[in-house]
């Protein structure tokens, strides 16, 4: 490649002020070479002695922010020069350089370039200009990039505190919700093996045992369930949530009218089904319910209602129960996440059911979403797209 950039009219761009004589003996103690694009010239660290100046095409500085990464901190083209860094401080090289294009170029080395700089001070003016402007940017890039990683592990450090204190707060909500249903359930069957209980007492007994052992199995499956979701991913098939809906009504009934609360379904006729898992689908409907009943000390309906649209279907549950203060909105799905106490109410539970309901939907490509007012109830909406063709 020939360039029709001569280098003595490049040379007075670069070095302005420069006498003819100066650049008569650059050239003379220079030689013009020729690099294709992607030649890496200088490279970050290494000892190096040339200098460069372009006489046609462009070069890429680049320099490393960290083992993988790097940075561009410039494009240099015809009348620009690099490589002086290492020169001047003795020192490995500042940055990398490579060719973007075919690019021509006047190379020094060492010693030439010191004979040019002490006899021009054109070009030893030139030179301390631009380096100084060149390790100001660099060091701004240095410390912009400090920052950025600083804020990003302050992040992560967060991020992992959040994590731990989830866990460790779930380890201590499990421990409690297991210890009560098996110290009761211990206690009664010492008195039964003392075999004193007959009758009524015996029958109460042995309920109360049950009833303890059907919590710890119902807790136990639910931390499971919620590993298994987590790995395994289920067949899906047409699913028909009215009758999911209808069912849990049945099995909820005696329940909630014991809380003075009672279940309707709405609007479920002629609702085509959902493409999914059923046993998944129906847990996150009875997580649903059964925070509406948990949730509704002082009774009052509760409803299922269907709502087709377009190509999904909601499915929502409403309450008139205490509601959802607006500052814990964002964390009620958290996994762990449970409130313990509202005015003089005491609620149970370790705060699975909205994150098992959360990630079923999720796993359905679905969307659950919330109203709520403090003190007037809430409404919490599945939306799951409807089974293709069905
Ligand atoms: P040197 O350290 O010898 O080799 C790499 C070259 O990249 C360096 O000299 C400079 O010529 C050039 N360089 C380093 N930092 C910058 C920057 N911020 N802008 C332009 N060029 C730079």
């Amino acid at each position: 490649m020939t360039t029709n950039r001569a280098p003595s009219k490049i040379i007075p761009l670069a070095f302005p002020g420069i006498k003819p004589g100066e650049v008569e003996e650059l050239i003379a103690n220079s030689k013009v070479n020729t690099y294709p694009a992607e030649t890496v010239l200088c490279r970050e660290n290494a000892v190096e002695t040339i200098f460069y100046m372009i006489l046609e095409g462009e070069v890429e500085v680049t320099k490393l922010i960290n083992q993988r990464e790097a940075r561009v901190l410039k494009t240099l083209r015809a009348g620009d020069f690099f490589g002086e860094m290492a020169l001047i401080h003795n020192a490995p090289r500042a940055a990398t350089v490579t060719t973007k294009s075919d690019v021509v170029v006047l190379e020094l080395d060492k010693e030439s370039f010191d004979r040019v700089l002490q006899h021009s001070s054109s070009v030893a003016m030139a030179m301390v200009k631009e380096i100084s402007e060149r390790l100001r940017q660099n060091d701004e890039m240095a410390i912009e990039d400090l920052r950025i990683r600083a804020s990003e592990l302050a992040q992560a450090y967060q991020k992992l505190a959040e994590q731990d204190l989830a866990r460790h707060e779930f380890l201590t909500n499990v421990a409690h919700e297991l210890r009560t249903p098996l110290m009761a359930a211990s206690g009664y069957l010492q008195i039964l093996q003392k075999g004193t209980l007959q009758g009524n007492q015996l029958n109460e007994a042995m309920d109360t045992v049950s009833r303890n052992i059907g919590q710890i199995v119902s807790l136990v499956n639910d931390i499971l369930f919620l590993q298994e979701i987590e790995l395994v991913l289920p067949a899906f098939q047409p699913v028909k949530m009215s009758e999911i809906a209808q069912d849990i009504v049945k099995k909820y009934e005696k329940q909630a009218a014991e809380r003075g609360t009672h279940l309707k379904v709405r609007n479920e006729r002629n609702i085509p089904p959902v493409n999914g898992d059923s046993k998944s689908l129906e847990r996150a409907l009875t997580a649903l319910v059964d925070n509406a009943i948990k949730f509704s000390p002082r009774g009052g309906d509760i409803e299922i209602n269907f709502e087709r649209q377009k190509s999904q279907l909601a499915v929502s549950v409403e309450d008139h129960g205490i509601g959802i203060a607006t500052d814990q909105l964002s964390r009620i799905f958290d996994r762990f996440y449970h409130l313990e106490k509202s005015g003089d109410d005491l609620f149970g539970g370790i705060g699975l059911g909205l994150a098992i309901t959360r990630q079923v939907i999720e796993q359905h490509h679905g969307k659950l979403n919330v109203e709520s007012k403090p003190g007037k109830g809430s409404k919490f909406t599945m939306i799951l797209p409807l089974g293709s063709g069905i």
